[in-house]
């Protein structure tokens, strides 16, 4: 394509005449054109028109050492000129990948003692689902391969983790998910918990509805369970106590695997190393991406229990090769990437700065919108928080979704100095800053996101927006 005619014009225009956007309107974006990020320090961020804001999103919830970090670019710099790639097929390695391994099985809860490397959250739940059959085939149990999800988890957007997704702006026209992946209820306490039913009672009921699906569907069909350990993409949904020790104990029952999601949840964000060790899961296969390099690098894990991973082993002589790679798994400049981030997060014992941060956000948050009549639920763990804008509050009933609401909230936020983020279930603002962030920045943080629901309050009632769907 020539494309000569095109060099007069702007940034904002060649984005919208040649990029195609990952989860966006194309609608949207056509009328409005880009956001267009430059440069990122600490916990702020810079757009091409100089306007600087606080970072409440970390990038995709992932930017958890803070933007900026000279440590991990030179970490990256001295990998690239020393060797910027080498593969990891059929035997060959590199020292960057076998250290990291070594860490993350170091860090990882009791159980995880092996390590595969991708590049994307999606990637890796692709592994896991393969890994699932891999070692059902393996064990002779070919018809145990069906994978329970719940109700609006977010796992990836790739084809097989798509399955596991459920989300229906993931599914709807792409024709997924496919036949062998089923959706249990989520954790929605402030919606679905009964007034007066205590957590425990609540877990118990969802634990009993598993059992009811597996039931139905054939125990000796259903291999595994996935679940983020605090749901995010899909309403940031805090589990009731007793949660996942009473899944497992159907899980084990039934001879299922635990798949733990910590794309976003692993390396300290709930304000423990790993979501699992805050929900006291005991995962047979973990995702971990976003926080595992900070987004410095594309890189994720598959981490492996010695469980699964003796299957894999006793059986190896059976087939010519572990027929599952890809060309970028372990690459050694995320994995050089991924370890000085480790460093920094460990050294600067940010994984507890995001436990006393996320405590101080949440209480924030509390005092300056607690008493707002629209504001229903502040609900989250560590530094992943999120709120949600209900019609009435008695009620619970949400606004009618053509208002919005949530949506202008984040664009109103870019007026404010801040950055959060409209979820795409119902009208759930989901708050996840850098680890790093401190108690002024949070104070001025809150203030900003306050005066940005007020304004879209404000603004929808005047537009009569606010009615209940
Ligand atoms: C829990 C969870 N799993 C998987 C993914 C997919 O990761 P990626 O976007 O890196 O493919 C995400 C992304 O947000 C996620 O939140």
């Amino acid at each position: 394509m020539n494309t000569s005619s095109t060099h007069n014009l702007s940034l904002e225009e060649l984005d919208k005449r040649f990029f195609f956007h990952p989860a966006t309107s194309i609608s949207d974006h056509l009328a409005n054109g880009p956001k267009i990020m430059d440069h990122s320090k600490g916990v702020r961020v810079t757009d091409t028109k100089g306007s600087t804001l606080i970072d409440g999103a970390a990038g995709l919830w992932c930017v958890n050492v803070g933007h900026g970090r000279q440590e991990i670019v030179d970490a990256i710099t001295k990998q690239a000129e020393k060797m910027a790639f080498y593969h990891s097929f059929t035997s060959i390695s590199n020292e960057p990948a076998i250290r990291l391994a070594e860490r993350v099985v170091g860090m990882a809860p009791d159980g995880i003692s092996r390590v595969y490397f991708g590049n994307s959250g999606s990637d890796a739940n692709d592994t896991n689902i393969k890994l699932v059959y891999y070692y059902n085939n393996m064990r002779g149990l070919p018809r145990k391969k069906k994978i329970i999800s719940r109700d609006r988890a977010y796992h990836g957007s790739s084809f097989g983790s798509a399955c596991l997704t459920g989300l229906p702006i993931n599914h709807e026209k792409f024709d997924l998910p496919l036949p062998g992946f089923l959706h249990t209820h989520s954790v929605d306490q402030y919606r679905e918990k009964p007034d007066g039913m205590s957590e425990e009672d609540f877990a118990t009921h969802l634990a009993n509805e598993l059992e009811t699906m597996i039931l139905a569907e054939g125990p000796e069909t259903c291999a595994a369970f996935i679940a983020e350990p605090l749901m995010g993409t899909g309403g940031v949904l805090v589990p009731p106590k007793g949660y996942f020790p009473k899944m497992q104990a159907v899980l084990d029952k039934y001879d299922m695997l635990m798949i733990a999601d910590e794309v976003i949840c692993g390396f300290g964000r709930t304000g423990q190393m790993f979501g699992s060790d805050t929900f006291e899961i005991r995962p047979d296969i973990m995702t971990m991406a976003k926080g595992l390099s900070s987004g410095y690098q594309p890189i994720s894990a598959s981490g492996i229990s010695e469980k699964v991973w003796q299957v894999l082993e006793d059986t190896a002589h059976t087939m010519p090769g572990f027929g599952h790679g890809y060309t970028y798994s372990a690459h050694p400049i995320c994995a050089a990437a991924a370890l000085a981030n480790l460093e920094i997060l460990e050294r600067e014992n940010l994984t507890q700065n995001a436990a006393v941060q996320g405590a101080y956000l949440k209480k924030r948050l509390n005092e300056e919108l607690g008493g707002l009549d629209y504001v229903g639920d502040i609900r989250g763990e560590g530094l992943m928080i999120g709120v949600e804008i209900v019609a009435d509050r008695k009620t619970k009933a949400p606004i009618d979704p053509a208002a919005k609401f949530a949506g202008r909230v984040m664009k109103e936020g870019y007026n404010n100095g801040i950055i959060c983020r409209a979820l795409p279930h119902r009208d759930v603002i989901a708050m996840s800053p850098p680890f790093v962030i401190t108690t002024a920045e949070v104070d001025e943080y809150v203030a900003g996101l306050a005066q940005s629901i007020r304004n879209v309050a404000d603004e929808c009632a005047r537009n009569n927006l606010m009615n209940a769907a």
